[in-house]
């Protein structure tokens, strides 16, 4: 069966979770289909785990639509979502043929990095018809801005503008919001706030989805460990019962317990 957006909003509506995790080929992408993982996220992560960056920036949209379609051959179902890299919607036109080539490319939906500014952003490529999904928190292609890669929304100005766009980008015609490093009890408010899923990482349990980059989740990542990141290799036999015991935790909502979450 398919995934489409509106199959996540009514798992939403039905109180079920559901899984994301993060791929860049077409051999990784038929074992998380095959593990009953939800939705593929193509992310600019690629430019750290693949191409071996110190950031998300250098990734360019011909990185990102090579990625994309590799996801694409290996897919079996789930819904696939693709990162709108670093600059490539420095204007409304740009975003419009940016999104465009990534759904050409095989995408299902787009995700754009930021806060209420994407308003406009969202609204024009949701009435041509491209779904969107609005991350939010901590978005690593700001790293240089928020000045490292940290908890986003512990003071309550933050924790507010965070919410008040998490409406904002609903209303502008956003599908899906992707939460990042925020802490559990905001992450749990913007949840009942908006009708539309609401994905995390770094957020606690308390999102409709969650989503781990595929690198994290089998313990192959190098460098700092975040505090969100579980091997679930440690205790599976093979990449795929990895990726199902991750299904599975997800939809428990096992995953993510406390240990792997920022209270406040
Ligand atoms: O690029 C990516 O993999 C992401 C996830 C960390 C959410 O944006």
């Amino acid at each position: 069966m398919s995934i489409t957006t509106l199959s996540l909003k009514k798992l939403k509506e039905q109180g079920q979770k559901f899984s994301c995790v993060t791929a860049y080929d077409a051999t990784f992408s038929a074992v998380a289909s095959q593990a009953g993982i939800d939705v593929l996220l193509i992310g600019d992560s690629l430019g750290m785990v693949l191409q071996g960056q110190d950031s998300t920036l250098p990734v360019s949209m011909n990185d990102m639509i090579y990625h994309t379609q590799c996801v694409k051959q290996g897919a079996t179902g789930p819904l696939i979502m693709a990162d709108m890299p670093f600059n490539s919607i420095n204007t409304l036109e740009n975003a419009l043929n940016n999104a465009s080539l990534l759904m050409q490319a095989g995408a299902h939906i787009v995700k754009l990095e930021g806060g209420e500014w994407l308003a406009e952003y969202i609204s024009a490529l949701s009435d041509r018809g491209i779904p969107v999904c609005a991350h939010l928190g901590l978005t690593p292609q700001s790293v240089n801005k928020l000045g490292g890669y940290r908890v986003q929304g512990k003071e309550a100005d933050k924790a507010n503008s965070m919410i008040n766009a998490a409406k904002l980008l609903e209303q502008a015609g956003a599908d899906i919001i992707l939460l990042e490093c925020v802490p559990t009890s905001l992450a749990e408010l913007i949840t009942k706030k908006v009708k539309i899923p609401v994905i995390g990482i770094g957020a606690g349990n308390v999102t409709d989805g969650q989503v781990l980059v595929m690198h994290d989740l089998l313990g192959i990542s190098s460098g700092h460990k975040p505090k969100f990141v579980k091997n679930f290799m440690t205790e599976a036999n093979s990449i795929q019962e990895a990726f199902s015991q991750y299904n599975t935790d997800v939809k428990s909502g096992d995953f993510p317990s406390e240990d792997f979450s920022f209270s406040g």
